[in-house]
């Protein structure tokens, strides 16, 4: 084992600037245009995990590729009829990186400044799994024996809901067949709080269109003889959450599961302050429902957001317009226990209640994911909090977290495999906005960290985890 942790020190500038290469590229798979740079950067990771050692592959779906590599048979030490196996998941795909203008250096041209680097996708996934296949290349490269096989499963379609790869499960479920997966795509409180991730939230998504008049009309001459979609679109908004941040839709929390009185002291452990909160998102006073503290609000509660408003004329300078369409871009994020396609309902059911006949409504579904839990009292989990914090030198901590990963209910119903969540993300990371970082120490830890775990989960006796 001291040779891969050696082999790790040694080769951390080569790694920095591997990464490096791995975040120019442009993978941003929200947007159509850049559907030839998905490819070629699966094809760049694909290259990139031959060159370690791996059997790699790109696999087509329907919409973006995923990459498969394997650990080859010759890498595992014991010859035994039935090796462990684990699977890596994580996504080379990243946000749009919009708005250009906040960036302090573009993002897609990594910037290094102290123990950080600067790019979209640096910490949300890239910096992350990569710690992971320079954790399997430390192996393979000292010729150290794996003690299980492993296989890596980095998609494409992550911040677009995953679309593809349940189905890509589905139709390779034996080779995939593992004793948990692996994900790093999760947080940690700071530097000195490695994390095991025991619960994440659900998701629904989608678009609310509220359409007036049959063309944008002159609203000097018809404004006040119809109804405005913009208002219109507005006040129904207005009417979906109350003053105190409790979502005002009839049914929206009959099924959530409330928290326990030892989950809310677990909580209250954690070192994020709510002063340091209000600091990192500069805001002027946080705001959330009553009754829960700011940790719970956004880890355990269900949410209804507003994602993107559009309506009108959105150039410069003013046009006197009455629209003839307005649309948000909805998102709610749900907690244990409530089921997505009830959410969904309730929500449609409501808006169609409270919208005025002066317009009309159309509403489109999106993706949707159930929340996720899994227990942090499993030998499994057990390996992985000593793993943890043998690589960190620190004692790890138990997080709810509030994003979603919507594959990792999938994981759980078609490989029967649970999730260990072991994020190397720090809240001042910049996931989703502009200036995206990742921390070059949760770089080397997560490597470390990701060597260490094969040895601690093959001391456990493997195929459950409950
Ligand atoms: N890395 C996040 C998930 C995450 C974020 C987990 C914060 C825990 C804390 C992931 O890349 C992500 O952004 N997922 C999306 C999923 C959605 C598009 C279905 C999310 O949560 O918005
Ligand atoms: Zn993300």
């Amino acid at each position: 084992m001291q040779l891969v942790l050696d082999y790790l020190k040694r080769n951390q500038a080569r790694f920095v600037a591997e990464l490096c290469d791995y975040l120019r590229l442009p993978s941003v798979s929200a947007q159509p245009q850049h559907k030839k740079d998905l490819r070629a950067c699966a094809d760049w990771l694909a290259k990139h995990c031959r060159q370690i050692g791996l059997e790699a592959g790109v696999c087509p779906t329907q919409g973006h590729p995923i990459v498969i590599a394997r650990t080859p048979a010759s890498a595992a030490g014991q010859r035994a009829k039935r090796r462990p196996h684990f699977m890596v998941y994580g996504h080379y795909d990243v946000q749009p990186p919009e708005p250009l203008e906040l960036w302090k250096s573009p993002p897609f041209e990594p910037r290094l400044a102290g123990r950080s680097v600067f790019a979209r996708g640096a910490t949300d996934n890239k910096g992350q799994h990569l710690a992971h296949l320079k954790a399997v290349e430390a192996y393979l490269k000292t010729g150290t024996p794996l003690p299980c096989d492993l296989t890596f499963v980095i998609e494409g379609e992550e911040e677009v809901g995953s679309a593809n790869l349940a189905k890509f499960l589905k139709s390779h479920r034996n080779e995939l067949n593992c004793d948990a997966v692996v994900v790093s795509d999760t947080g940690m409180p700071d530097k000195n709080h490695p994390a095991l991730t025991c619960a994440l939230r659900g998701i629904i998504a989608f678009e609310i269109t509220v359409h007036g008049p049959a063309r944008d009309l002159h609203s000097g001459t018809f404004g006040g003889a119809v109804d405005n979609p913009a208002m219109a679109l507005s006040r129904l908004l207005a009417q979906l959450r109350d003053k105190n941040g409790r979502i005002a839709i009839p049914g929206f929390y009959d099924d959530v599961a409330p928290l326990s009185a030892c989950e809310r002291r677990e909580l209250k452990r954690l070192p994020l302050t709510n002063a340091r909160l209000k600091t990192l998102l500069g805001v002027p006073k946080l705001f959330g429902e009553h009754g829960f503290t700011p940790t719970e609000q956004r880890s355990a509660r269900p949410t209804f957001e507003i994602n993107g408003l559009t309506s009108g004329y959105q150039g410069k300078g003013s046009k006197t317009i009455v629209p003839a369409w307005a649309r948000a871009k909805i998102t709610c994020r749900l907690v244990p226990d409530q089921r997505p396609a009830r959410i969904r309902k309730v929500v449609c059911d409501y808006l169609g209640k409270i919208c005025p006949p002066t317009v009309r409504l159309e509403i489109e579904a999106g993706h949707g994911a159930e929340a996720y839990r899994v227990s942090p009292t499993s030998p499994q989990a057990q390996a992985a909090l000593r793993a943890l914090r043998e690589a960190f030198h620190r004692e790890p901590v138990l997080l709810r977290e509030g994003g979603s990963i919507p594959i990792v209910n999938d994981f759980k119903k078609v490989l029967g495999a649970d999730t260990l969540l072991l994020g190397l993300a720090l809240p001042e990371d910049n996931a989703h906005s502009p200036n995206e970082k990742f921390d070059l120490d949760c770089f080397e830890n997560g490597q470390r960290m990701s060597a260490l775990l094969w040895q601690e989960l093959t001391k456990q006796p493997t195929g459950g985890g409950e």
